[in-house]
């Protein structure tokens, strides 16, 4: 299904992708101001981009030099379509070499932050701003000659910083605004949605949200729909939109997999149905998920075996609720979010799968539903402000996020339910005492794991041999790249001691001081 068309409003800024690692954030960045942002392959027809009727136009950086025999390349005429144009790092060469300037491989190249001396008297992309700032470089290649009409803004120690025709309202910058450690790249954000393209604010929390139940209303019309509910934040503030839009014609179903942390899944129903007002139908199916992990140690092939089982259990419970309602369900309500279906795939080609993730995207393809997917244009942090809108409380709105196959990648190895009695105590006080420092709201995800390794120890007089628990703790942005957390050593010594008092099985705990990359968050 297209995303609700009525979500994205005219008059936004289109970031056309030429693969680089921010080009998401350039998004962020832009959304941050109000300002309506949408990431497309830099080789998305003409036809297809002014259909949007943006405001303006921004073209990433990316990894490739222009001179590359496969430069990724936009059409030519985006630079005349009488839209003013930011070109960001490979923005700017591919911006600069189109229109007639030159590129060359620079003799060093430059990477990280550079001091930049704004040189121009009056550039509307810097008005207001410090003749000298600090600003965030990661480039090979360097302009060496200009396009005709264009002028040189900025300048580092080695390079042109910053070049524009503001006849033509094309800007272009050899650094990165979109990120942190560019001192004023808000602000030269700003003045290019703003001062230059004269955007409105108009993506606020409150228009988002009555265009989506709008748009949510017109596209179910007066069908059934059902939602497979994870407990995290995205299945919730998915289903509560829905539920906001057509009211109980939309049926949650939520699986107990046997593989959900402790209380989870009394926690969440209660929730869901108590606090929240849903229609939600509990699957109690831990055995059958138990049943088919037996003897099962390799990774893969448990992401694979619990993917299968959530789908046969889904399509039983659509059946039978189709059964009882008496009416055929034509809609699946998912929480997809907008990184997942950004296609920057011409510019990248297919990533290498690391993991394959499990969650309730696998179902449409053996299931006759058509997809709803409100959230398919939002960023996480503009899912939560959502959800905070529609009165989803805190708790459910900080959730750290959580796996598809739950437990059974935090049981490495084969899964049993001492295994799972084991992870999900260790995992509670973890998480008890995170909170009651008050780390839980500044970590990405903290979490415990079973390690598939007995140590000797000594307990009271006798020997242990018994099981090991890894803490992982990590902050991250967007879990593209991770740091493990510095937590303070009392902490980590009191969540160790209670691990071990606490729960039987387990004499060791340790800590992973491992970020991705190279290691990846989750240890499966
Ligand atoms: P990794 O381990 O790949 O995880 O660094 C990145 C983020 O994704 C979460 N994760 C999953 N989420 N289904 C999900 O919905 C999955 O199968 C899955 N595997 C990992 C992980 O917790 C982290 O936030």
């Amino acid at each position: 299904m297209a995303s609700p068309t009525g979500m994205r409003p005219r008059g936004g800024i289109v970031v056309l992708d030429f693969g680089s690692q921010t080009t998401q954030l350039i998004a962020r960045r832009i959304r941050e101001q109000q300002v309506f942002s949408l990431i497309l392959p830099c080789s998305t027809p003409l036809e297809q981009i002014r259909a949007l009727e943006p405001a303006g136009l921004i073209l990433s950086g990316g990894p490739s030099s222009v001179y590359d025999s496969d430069a990724p390349s936009c059409d030519p005429a985006v630079l005349s379509l009488g839209l003013p144009v930011l070109g960001i790092c490979y923005g700017l060469q591919w911006t600069a070499r189109t229109l007639g300037g030159e590129v060359r491989p620079a003799e060093s190249r430059e990477f990280g932050p550079a001091e930049m001396e704004i040189t121009a008297d009056s550039s509307a992309l810097f008005a207001g701003l410090p003749a000298r700032q600090t600003i965030w470089m990661s480039h090979g290649d360097r302009v060496i000659r200009l396009p005709d009409g264009f002028r040189a803004t900025g300048r580092t120690p080695s390079s042109l910083a910053a070049i524009e025709d503001p006849a033509r309202r094309v800007y272009a910058v050899q650094f990165h605004p979109e990120v942190r450690h560019t001192e004023y790249g808000r602000d030269i954000l700003r003045n290019f949605v703003f001062e230059i393209c004269g955007a409105r604010p108009n993506w606020t929390r409150a228009s988002l949200l009555s265009e989506m139940t709008a748009a949510i209303r017109q596209e179910v019309g007066g069908e059934m729909a059902i939602c497979a509910l994870s407990g995290g934040v995205d299945s919730a503030v998915a289903a509560t939109l829905v539920h906001r839009a057509i009211g109980d014609r939309l049926t949650n179903v939520f699986v107990d997999t046997g593989l959900l942390r402790q209380n989870e899944y009394e926690e969440t129903m209660e929730l869901l149905t108590g606090r929240m007002g849903l229609k939600v139908a509990g699957v109690r199916a831990g055995d059958r998920f138990l049943g088919r992990l037996a003897g099962v140690s390799d990774p893969e092939e448990k992401r694979r075996r619990i993917g299968n089982e959530f789908v046969a259990v889904f399509a039983d419970e659509a059946r039978e609720l189709e059964r009882t309602g008496g009416r055929p369900i034509r809609f699946l309500v998912q929480g997809t979010l907008y990184p997942d279906v950004i296609e920057s795939v011409s510019v990248r080609g297919p990533s290498a799968v690391i993991k394959t993730h499990h969650n309730v995207g696998g179902l449409p393809a053996v299931m006759p539903f058509e997809l709803v997917e409100p959230l398919r244009d939002l960023f996480k942090d503009e899912v939560r402000e959502v959800g905070r809108e529609l009165g989803l409380p805190e708790e459910m709105l900080t959730k750290h996020p959580f796996p598809g196959p739950g437990l059974a990648v935090r049981v490495l190895g084969e899964v049993t339910e001492e295994k799972l009695r084991a992870v999900r105590q260790a995992d509670a006080i973890l998480t008890e005492e995170i909170r009651r420092a008050g780390l839980y709201e500044k970590l990405w995800q903290a979490f415990a794991v079973l390690l598939p390794a007995r140590s000797v120890g000594v307990m009271g007089d006798a020997r242990s041999y018994g099981l090991t628990i890894a803490i992982r703790a990590v902050t991250s942005e967007d879990a593209m790249t991770a740091d493990w957390a510095r937590l303070p050593a009392e902490i980590l010594g009191r969540i160790s001691a209670r691990i071990v008092n606490e729960t039987r099985e387990v004499s060791r705990v340790v800590y992973d001081i491992s970020s991705k990359p190279p290691a990846t968050i989750e240890w499966e």
